[in-house]
């Protein structure tokens, strides 16, 4: 059972701060982060790559879960790298001061605008999708007399996501170069030919999906992508010393779910790795892992306050909130489990059955359908929880709702991190 953060007023807290007064100061719909969450789970996977793999390796934040700039602040203070996946999260990790060189750009289409930007910003490593890719941006590089640092990304050939997950060979996907068609080879051999001079390959990417609880699909795929290096050891003589395994590591976000220490994951990832290399004589790679939901999800709380309250005698009782699927478009696209409660009555029994609905002209437009909660009243605060991954960073103006402000909170004190949304704001690009 999920233990709430309770005061003695009774109301819900994040990080020692009350959050009815919180929305009453800041208004609604906010969302809250937890600094210390961020930072903890930061240091968890930091202190789980030097326990179980000699710190030879570092951790990236896949910055697309949750962009802005004070969040690429905390993690550079904390010593990690960034995941960035457009020239505009390259761009706000930069007004961050983040340092390009801990940066990582991804991508499965990377425009050749994004590509220079990135170039001229000394981006510390491109992870390169397609070969056409490679081509541009082995050319843009020439024009800047640079040689950028590039991993391939490859498919694995693992889905991680069916009940059992499995090795599938190819899987049906967009991004990267598939292994078991031999496109993976033939663009290595074609990274060391010399054909590409503003290209430097260094190692190899893989990422086998998201909010996966099993360890047995990252082992698997580590193992792979070993074999994969190990092989183009073998033909060409040349050791890609990097491998990037990827994030997708999975969260609590109700009972149902239980995911594993991060530990854990790494401890047994790190001995596939090791073995495999003592086995082969092959050295052991620096690697790189990108955990975004995982650093910043937990850390989050969106609160909405209750507007209507809607019993439909036989049905079901609508709770509408003022926000919904512009903030929080996770149920509206992927059926997404939350847990949820009246912040204001945090120690109450949950004892209603309820439908959580937004504001949005869109029947779909749900957070939770049939959840219990304690009873709702008009003018209550609702708090969603572990909403601190790709809820802001998904959020839209549909019906021209303005976004939300956040807030980040330490040792129960509060501060702005990103302002809500102005009239001025959704009509500043208006001609
Ligand atoms: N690295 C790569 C290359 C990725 O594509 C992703 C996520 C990550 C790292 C971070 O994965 P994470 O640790 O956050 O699971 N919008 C979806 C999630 C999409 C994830 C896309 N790629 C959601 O709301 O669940």
């Amino acid at each position: 059972m999920q233990e709430y953060e309770i005061n003695q007023k009774g109301n819900f807290c994040v990080g020692g701060a009350d959050v009815t007064e919180l929305a009453q100061r800041y208004g609604t719909p906010l969302y809250v982060y937890d600094e210390n969450v961020v930072r903890g789970s930061i240091r968890a996977f930091k202190k789980s790559m030097e326990d179980n793999y000699d710190g030879n390796g570092m951790v990236l934040y896949a910055s697309k879960a949750f962009s802005c700039k004070e969040i690429y602040r905390i993690a550079q203070s904390e010593g990690i790298g960034a995941d960035v996946v457009s020239a505009g999260e390259l761009y706000t990790a930069l007004s961050a001061g983040f340092s390009p060189e801990n940066i990582f750009f991804h991508g499965n289409n990377k425009t050749q605008e994004e590509i220079e930007f990135a170039v001229k910003n000394n981006v510390g490593c491109f992870v390169v999708d397609n070969i056409f890719e490679l081509k541009s941006l082995s050319r843009i590089a020439e024009q800047y007399n640079k040689r950028v640092r590039i991993m391939f990304r490859i498919k694995p050939g693992i889905d991680a996501h069916t009940h059992d997950f499995v090795r599938t060979g190819q899987i049906d996907s967009k991004f990267g170069f598939a292994l078991e068609t031999g496109e993976a080879k033939q663009a290595v051999l074609q990274a060391l030919s010399g054909e590409y001079p503003g290209i430097e390959l260094i190692g190899l990417h893989c990422h086998i999906g998201s909010q996966i609880f099993d360890v047995d699909p990252f082992c698997l795929a580590a193992e792979v992508m070993l074999d994969f290096m190990i092989e183009m050891k073998k033909e060409t003589g040349v050791t890609l010393g990097e491998l990037n395994l990827g994030g997708g590591f999975g969260i609590r976000y109700t009972d149902d779910d239980s995911p594993r220490p991060y530990g854990e994951y790494m401890g047994s990832v790190s001995k596939v790795i090791k073995n495999k290399c003592l086995e082969c004589g092959f050295p052991t790679p620096k690697i790189y892992i990108e955990p975004g939901r995982s650093i910043i999800a937990q850390a989050g709380t969106t609160l909405y306050k209750v507007g209507a309250v809607k019993n439909i005698p036989n049905v079901r009782t609508y709770v509408s909130i003022d926000g919904g699927m512009v903030d929080n478009p996770r149920y509206i696209l992927y059926g997404s489990k939350y847990d949820l409660l009246i912040a204001n009555k945090a120690s109450q029994q949950k004892s209603d059955i309820v439908t959580v609905a937004g504001k949005c002209c869109e029947s779909g437009d749900l957070i939770q359908e049939n959840v219990k909660l304690q009873p709702v009243e008009v003018g209550d605060i609702l708090a969603v929880l572990a909403t601190g991954a790709y809820n802001y960073s998904m959020a839209s103006n549909y019906n021209r709702i303005c976004r939300p402000a956040a807030v980040m909170v330490k040792d129960g004190q509060a501060r702005v991190i990103i302002k809500r949304e102005s009239f001025e704001d959704l009509v500043r690009n208006d001609v």
